[in-house]
């Protein structure tokens, strides 16, 4: 469910027409939804046993607009560098809501964590702990840890975002958990609080949840018989969105708490999650403008002006993402393939897509782009970052401003060996 709906024959988002939105702040541009972020929010809260701590996976969308949206909520974050702790506590994440993840924390990212005080850093190596433990002591503090244990679980998603299974880089593995607690309970620099995990992301069926949490419960049971104080399991992110209105939707958060509440009752320990993808994807799209109407040999190329640079995961992953012509369309339909700009032969959006007749300068819609959108764009082909805009009912603000071509090219430094 969202708020990009059509109204007198344009697409708006919650009340703004769109046309007149992209006329204002020119194309291509994400726009972002208030409304679509805290129903996303709310509903996934309400699903959930009403202490979890629910921190927002700024990897996602880390603009500070919609982090303070979903601060105001009450949610936390999960950040996964030193630039989003900085993100999280300028939004006004409170430090005790920040958990942070990732493979590589270097220690400069640590030093800053720990200052800050933040809730938990959730470890996926003996190194890092070893490397944790000596930035604690130095600082006098001791750091709260969850171990992200590797569960050897198949998501049966996307193979390039699947982290939970023996193959992947993340997490501790299993076979080696109750050794790493073990070795854990020996550093001064290091308090033991939990058990995390986080196996993957558009995961769309609810048993490789289920398989997951489960083991991970069990290894809390054999954890505290060794003597550990487990306080908290963060089952992490990864539960999946609707990309395709005309496909069965994923299981929504209700289903997802219903096994959340079956599994934990009982477990006497605090829940954190880390979804992403559910709070914004659908709260977000691209807006882009059709540069030319190509006619090729066998296909019609819709060339717009956003492209791979903007929204790369049609390239990446073969993504699917819904396109709308923002002009209410009738029911003829042509098919087409819609493409951007860049020079790649991946710079595609969608092959064969059914679309209404568009021509020349007309408006279309990437929906679901309101999560790993903005966030992994680049300035490849010199095409400046595109800007954000947060609409909140009939009103709506530039949250990220267009880069122009000067300031891009102005980035660039010469050596004094190539001046003048
Ligand atoms: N927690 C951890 C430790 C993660 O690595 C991730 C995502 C999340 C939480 C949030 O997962 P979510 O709820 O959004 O599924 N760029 C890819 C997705 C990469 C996800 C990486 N980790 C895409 O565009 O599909």
């Amino acid at each position: 469910m969202n708020h990009f709906s059509y109204r007198s024959g344009r697409l708006f988002a919650e009340d703004v027409d769109l046309a007149r939105l992209a006329d204002e702040v020119g194309t291509p541009c994400y726009v972002y939804s208030t409304a679509t972020l805290e129903r996303h929010y709310r509903n996934f809260a309400a699903a959930l046993p009403p202490s979890s701590l629910i921190a927002f996976s700024v990897k996602a969308n880390g603009n500070l607009a919609v982090l303070k949206t979903l601060a105001r909520l009450g949610a936390g974050a999960d950040v996964v560098s030193g630039g989003e702790l900085k993100k999280a506590m300028a939004a006004g994440i409170p430090p005790e809501r920040i958990v942070f993840s990732g493979v590589g924390k270097t220690r400069a990212e640590m030093h800053a964590a720990l200052e800050a005080g933040i809730h938990q850093f959730n470890v996926e190596s003996e190194p890092e702990l070893l490397a944790l433990d000596a930035v604690a002591r130095s600082l006098g503090k001791r750091a709260p840890i969850a171990l992200r244990i590797n569960p050897d679980v198949d998501a049966r998603t996307h193979a390039k975002i699947t982290t939970g299974t023996a193959e992947n880089k993340f997490g501790v593995p299993w076979s080696r958990a109750r050794d790493t607690y073990r070795m854990a309970a020996t550093l001064e620099g290091i308090r033991i609080e939990g058990v995390d995990l986080h196996i993957g992301s558009q995961i769309t069926e609810l048993g490789p949840f289920e398989v997951a949490f489960s083991r991970a419960i069990e290894l809390i049971g054999v954890l505290r018989a060794d003597g550990h104080a487990i306080r908290r399991a963060d089952f992490g992110g990864g539960l999946g969105v609707p990309y395709r209105l005309d496909e069965k939707p994923p299981p929504d958060p209700s289903a997802y708490g219903a096994i959340i509440a079956k599994l934990t009752r009982g477990l006497g320990v605090e829940l954190i999650f880390e979804p992403g993808r559910l709070i914004a994807a659908n709260a977000g799209i691209l807006l882009a403008r059709v540069i030319y109407v190509k006619k090729g040999e066998s296909k019609i190329f819709l060339i717009l002006d956003a492209g791979m640079n903007d929204l790369i995961r049609p390239a990446l992953y073969d993504a699917h993402h819904d396109i709308l012509a923002v002009r209410e369309p009738g029911p003829e339909r042509i098919s087409y393939d819609v493409v951007g700009p860049v020079c790649e032969s991946s710079d595609v959006f969608a092959r064969e897509m059914r679309l209404p007749p568009l021509a020349e300068g007309d408006l279309v819609a990437i929906m679901t782009a309101g999560a790993y959108g903005a966030v992994m764009s680049s300035a490849y082909n010199a095409r400046p970052l595109a800007p954000e805009v947060l609409v909140n009912a009939d009103r709506w603000s530039v949250v990220r401003p267009r880069v122009s071509d000067d300031t891009l090219v102005g980035q660039d430094r010469l050596p004094d060996w190539l001046e003048g």
